[in-house]
């Protein structure tokens, strides 16, 4: 076929959810026949990140009333729904990023829970702290998120650091992440991580900012996927992979004139 061709048939991919195939659909918000226990801990991490997103429900509009209003009059609506909002993206509560600032709850984190039977946790996702009804979350897609507890939690302070909230400088392999990242994430996010901008106005916001300013959720986004979009994700890969992947990312530009 002639160059001439190509161009005059190219057209933009879009990977926007509205627009998504019936086959993508399922990625987005189905599971599969017979689910991997790493396809499992990612549907939980999505959970863990954005339920109503993850699972295509009606997104919450008042505040949840487990919320300590009392403790942080700075978050309302339907964030406070997320785990992440109460736990963190680095599941460490209030011992951890949000030990400070406006996401402070006083709530605990959740890596003592890993390696705990999932089953054991259910009780506790339904009780006075969790008031997630089987609409919001079923009782399968909570076996999910309870499953990504139990076993898909990983402890970030050998690889970020918390305080300023950086990647740590030398943590995993540069060529690895490099190499990972060129073959998978640029597909979509293109080999500079800039062709997906989810900034508003002025405000760019790259695969490279983020990872620049929040290590902690990106390495959620990554290890899981971003809730309610065809995004894939590194959970069959080793967590040192992962590192390497976020180390790589953290170098990446940040704005539009780098
Ligand atoms: C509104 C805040 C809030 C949200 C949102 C929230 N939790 Fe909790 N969670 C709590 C509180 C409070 C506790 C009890 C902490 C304690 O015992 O000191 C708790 C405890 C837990 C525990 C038990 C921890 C332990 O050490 O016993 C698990 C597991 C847990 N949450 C998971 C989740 C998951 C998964 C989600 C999302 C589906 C979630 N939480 C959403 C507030 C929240
Ligand atoms: C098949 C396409 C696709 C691939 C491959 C992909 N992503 Fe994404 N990613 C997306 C889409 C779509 C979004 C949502 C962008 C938006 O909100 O506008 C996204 C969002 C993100 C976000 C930001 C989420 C947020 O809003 O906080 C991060 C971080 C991210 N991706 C990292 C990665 C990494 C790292 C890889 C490789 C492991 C990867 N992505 C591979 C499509 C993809």
């Amino acid at each position: 076929m002639a160059l001439g061709a190509v161009s005059a048939t190219a057209q933009t991919v879009s990977i926007t959810p509205q627009e998504h195939g019936p086959q993508q659909q399922e990625f987005v918000h189905g599971a599969p026949h017979v689910a991997s226990l790493e396809w499992t801990i990612a549907a939980g991490g999505r959970i863990y990140d954005n339920w109503w997103e993850a699972l295509d429900r009606d997104e919450p509009e008042a505040t949840n009333p487990a919320y300590p209003v009392d403790v942080n009059g700075e978050q309302s609506g339907a964030g406070t729904w997320r785990c992440k909002e109460c736990h963190g993206w680095d599941y460490m509560g209030a011992g951890g990023v949000y030990s400070k600032g406006s996401h402070f709850t006083g709530i605990k984190g959740l890596l003592a829970m890993r390696g705990v039977p999932p089953e054991s946790l259910l009780a506790t996702l339904r009780d006075e702290n969790h008031p997630y009804t089987e609409e919001m979350i079923s009782a399968e897609e909570m076996m999910r998120v309870a499953t990504f507890v139990a076993k898909g939690l990983v402890d970030m302070r050998p690889f970020i650091n918390l305080e300023t909230r950086q990647v740590i400088p030398g943590v995993g392999d540069v060529d690895r992440g490099r190499a990972i990242f060129q073959t998978t994430c640029a597909a979509c996010h293109g080999f500079d991580g800039r062709a997906l901008d989810w900034g508003e106005g002025d405000e760019h916001n790259f695969v490279g900012t983020e990872a620049a300013e929040l290590p902690d959720e990106v390495f959620n986004k990554l290890s899981n996927a971003h809730p309610g979009v065809a995004m894939i994700n590194l959970s069959a890969f080793s967590v040192e992979d992962r590192v390497s992947v976020l180390r790589y990312i953290a170098s990446l530009p940040t704005g539009l004139d780098d």
